[in-house]
C-alpha cells in the first residue's frame, strides 16, 4: 500500500462534487437560477476555497477546509489551484509523418477536406513499431505536461488488417481506451469501392481488431462514409462488444449525429455543423457531444455552439483530437480557452467538459472529478484559479500533473536571477 499524501495550501480545489456547491468567485458564472436563462451543468464550478486534499492508495480519501489532517507525506502548493486531471476522450496519437506544410497551405486559403489522411497512412505504414512507440511516448509526455491524465487513442492510419491491429496494440501500451477507426477514409487501393472497404472493416479487420479495442469509430462525412456505411460499421462493432463512436457533422451538416444517437453511441465527435434536430437528438440521449475546437481553429471551420447544446440539455465534452492533419496539439488549456471565447461555455463549464465530460464519453465514473473515492488524477496550476486557463491562453500554467496520486509531469522555470 502506498504512503498517504496531504496536499495543502490549495487556493481553489475544483472537485465537481455538487455537494460542494458552485463557485461564487469572479468568472464562475452564469449558472442556473442567476437570471441568465442558461441551464447549469451539474457539478460545474463546484469546489472548495482554501482547501486540502488527502490521497491514499491512489484515490481521493478526503477533501476539506480548515486544519488539514496528518498523512505520511505533505505537499504545500502555496496558493495554487488544483483541479481534476483532464480527460482527453478523442485523439489519434499513433501516427508518423509531418503535415505542417498542409497547414501552411490551408492558412494561405486552401480548404481542409481530410485528403491528407492518406499521407499519414503511408508514413505510418512505413514506420517501425519502435518508431511509433517513441512518437507515442513523446506525445503522451506532452499531453501529461498539459494536464491530461487519461486519454483515448484511435487507430485509423493503418487501413489494412495488419496495420490497424498494430496501431491498436501500440495504443494499448499507453491506454485502456483504444478505439478501432478502420473506417477513417477509403484507403488507396479501394478507390471507388467504399462498400468493399466497409466489408473488410466489418469482416476480417474487425475480427483482428475487436480484441484490441474498447470502441469502434467511423468518419461519417461526404467523401468518407455515408449514413448507411457508418451505421453498418458501428453496428458490426457493437455486435463484437465495442462501444460506438462517430466522427459527426465535422465539415458540413450531415447524418452523423443521428446515426450516433440512433445506435446508442457513447459519443458524437466534432458536432460543428448541427441542425436543430441534431441538438434535440443529443439532448434526448446519453450520447456525449464531444467538441474539438482546436480542430475548428486549425481548419478555419466555424466553432461548434456549445451553449446551444448545454442549454438544450446535452452532455458536452471537450477533447484535443490530437492528429497530424487537423489538430496537431494536446494543449487542453488552449482547447478550454477556445471553448470559452468561441463556443459559449463559462470557464467552469469548460473545465467540467474537459474533465467530467470526457469521463462521461469514456463511460468512467471514477475520473474527471475529485470527490472522495475518485482516482487521484489531478493538476496543480501555476495560478490561484482555473480562470487563468482561459484568460492566459498559451501560457504553461500546469505546474504538475498527478495520476493515481503519483506525480507524472512537472514544469520547471529557471530563476531569472
Ligand atoms: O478528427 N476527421 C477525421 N479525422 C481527423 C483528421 C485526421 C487527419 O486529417 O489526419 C479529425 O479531424
Amino acid at each position: 500500500m502506498s504512503a498517504s499524501l496531504v496536499v495543502t495550501g490549495i487556493a481553489r480545489l475544483v472537485t465537481h462534487d455538487p455537494a460542494h456547491g458552485a463557485a461564487d468567485g469572479p468568472g464562475h458564472r452564469p449558472a442556473a437560477g442567476d437570471g441568465s436563462g442558461h441551464r447549469a451543468m451539474p457539478g460545474a464550478g463546484a469546489g472548495l476555497d482554501d482547501a486540502w486534499l488527502v490521497v491514499d492508495d491512489g484515490r481521493v480519501a478526503a477533501v476539506g477546509t480548515g486544519p488539514p489532517p496528518a498523512a505520511d507525506q505533505a505537499l504545500d502548493v502555496a496558493g495554487r489551484a488544483v483541479l481534476p486531471g483532464f480527460v482527453d476522450s478523442h485523439t489519434h496519437l499513433v501516427f508518423a509523418g509531418d503535415r505542417s506544410e498542409e497547414f501552411a497551405v490551408r492558412m494561405a486559403g486552401a480548404d481542409y477536406e481530410a485528403g491528407g489522411i492518406a499521407t499519414t497512412i503511408a508514413a505510418t505504414r512505413a514506420a517501425t513499431d519502435d518508431d511509433l512507440r517513441r512518437l507515442l511516448a513523446t506525445r503522451v509526455g506532452e499531453s501529461r505536461a498539459a494536464g491530461i491524465t487519461t486519454r483515448e487513442v484511435k487507430s485509423g492510419y493503418g487501413a489494412t488488417v495488419a496495420d490497424e491491429a498494430r496501431l491498436l496494440r501500440l495504443a494499448g501500451e499507453v491506454t485502456a481506451h483504444t478505439t478501432f477507426l478502420g473506417a477513417h477514409v477509403t484507403p488507396p487501393g479501394f478507390d471507388g469501392r467504399t462498400d468493399d472497404y466497409v466489408a473488410l472493416v466489418t469482416g476480417a479487420m474487425l475480427d483482428a481488431c475487436a480484441p484490441l479495442a474498447e470502441s469502434i469509430d467511423v468518419f461519417c462525412e461526404l467523401g468518407a462514409f455515408d449514413a448507411d456505411q457508418s451505421r453498418t460499421v458501428v453496428t458490426a462493432g457493437q455486435r463484437a462488444g465495442l462501444i460506438g463512436r462517430v466522427h459527426a457533422n465535422q465539415l458540413r451538416p450531415g447524418p452523423g449525429v443521428q446515426v450516433a444517437v440512433e445506435r446508442g453511441c457513447a459519443s458524437a465527435d466534432h458536432c460543428t455543423h448541427l441542425a436543430d434536430d441534431d441538438v434535440a437528438a443529443l439532448a434526448g440521449s446519453t450520447t456525449v457531444a464531444t467538441l474539438l475546437p482546436a480542430t475548428d481553429f486549425a481548419t478555419r471551420q466555424p466553432y461548434p455552439d456549445a451553449r446551444r447544446l448545454v442549454d438544450a440539455g446535452a452532455t458536452v465534452a471537450l477533447a484535443t483530437n490530437c492528429n497530424p492533419g487537423s489538430s496537431h496539439t494536446t494543449a487542453m488549456g488552449f482547447v478550454l480557452a477556445l471553448a470559452v471565447r468561441d463556443c459559449g461555455l463559462t470557464i467552469d463549464e469548460a473545465v467540467w467538459a474537459a474533465t467530467r465530460g470526457g469521463a462521461r464519453s469514456l463511460r468512467r465514473d471514477d475520473i474527471g472529478h475529485l470527490g472522495v473515492g475518485a482516482r487521484a488524477d489531478f493538476v496543480v496550476l501555476d495560478a490561484p484559479s482555473p480562470d487563468h486557463l482561459a484568460s492566459r491562453p498559451g501560457m504553461p500554467l500546469v505546474q504538475s500533473t498527478w495520476e493515481a496520486g503519483a506525480m507524472v509531469s512537472r514544469t520547471f522555470h529557471l530563476d531569472p536571477a
